[in-house]
């Protein structure tokens, strides 16, 4: 199965397209956290995108889109993939299209999670991610068994750099001018599945996964 998850930064896309991926038997492809993969590497491509993500703005679709591209093409793809985070913008949107047109595997769906804004100040604002197996946390939703260390395996919990107040301020603003756009493109394709991310986790997940049914 091809999937596209959409949604507002803190709106549960990495949660949710994590517990697709093992329901469904295909990778999570996150296009921030291979962004924030490349930084940590102190690669060329991880320098570039570090003055854009850490003022919360887009990194220059013809990067994104070259990452995406590379990753698409690995063995682990063949039979599907969870999008997460990509495409964000109409350039980004026609040229997946493309790319799974000429290889005749076209997208299944498009789900974008809707969540109000008030609750993604508060989701994010509050956001710990294990360094080493990105697991996700919440100081107060979800909080760990011990303070600063991941549940899973371990490691150190951080606070990501574009999860500050005035970087929150400026992703939100930045979605909602590009979202609206790129929801057009989808609506008109009849692929986009609108679900409401409020509720629980799984509350969350078992709408998603009848939304894919
Ligand atoms: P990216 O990493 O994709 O960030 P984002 O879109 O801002 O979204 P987030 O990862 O912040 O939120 P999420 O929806 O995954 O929520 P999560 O599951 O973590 O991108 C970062 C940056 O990279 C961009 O700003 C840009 O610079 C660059 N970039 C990436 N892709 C790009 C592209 N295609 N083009 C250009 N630039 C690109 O959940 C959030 C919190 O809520 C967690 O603490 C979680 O535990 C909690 N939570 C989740 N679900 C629930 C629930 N149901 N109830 C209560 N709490 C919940
Ligand atoms: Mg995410």
């Amino acid at each position: 199965m091809r999937v596209v998850m959409m949604g507002p930064p803190g709106a549960g896309k990495g949660t949710q397209a994590r517990l697709l991926q093992d329901a469904l038997g295909v990778p999570q492809i996150s296009t921030g956290d291979m962004l924030r993969e490349a930084q940590h590497n102190g690669s060329t491509l991880g320098q570039a995108a570090r003055r854009y993500m850490g003022a919360g703005e887009l990194v220059p679709d013809e990067v994104v889109i070259g990452l995406v591209e590379e990753r698409l093409a690995a063995a682990d793809c063949a039979k599907g993939f969870i999008l997460d985070g990509f495409p964000r913008t109409v350039p980004q949107a026609r040229t997946l299209h493309d790319l799974l047109a000429a290889r005749q595997s076209p997208l299944n769906a498009v789900v974008a999670v809707e969540v109000p804004e008030s609750e993604l100040i508060r989701r994010l604002s509050g956001r710990l991610v294990c360094r080493l197996c990105g697991a996700m946390f919440h100081r107060e939703l979800n909080p760990p068994m011990a303070a600063g260390r991941c549940d899973r395996c371990g490691d150190e919990l951080y606070q990501r750099e574009d999860d500050q107040a005035d970087r929150i301020a400026v992703r939100l603003a930045l979605y909602a001018r590009e979202m609206a756009p790129l929801e057009a493109f989808y609506r008109a394709t009849g692929l986009l599945r609108p679900v409401p991310g409020t509720g629980t986790r799984d509350d969350v997940f078992g709408r998603i996964r009848a939304s894919l049914a």
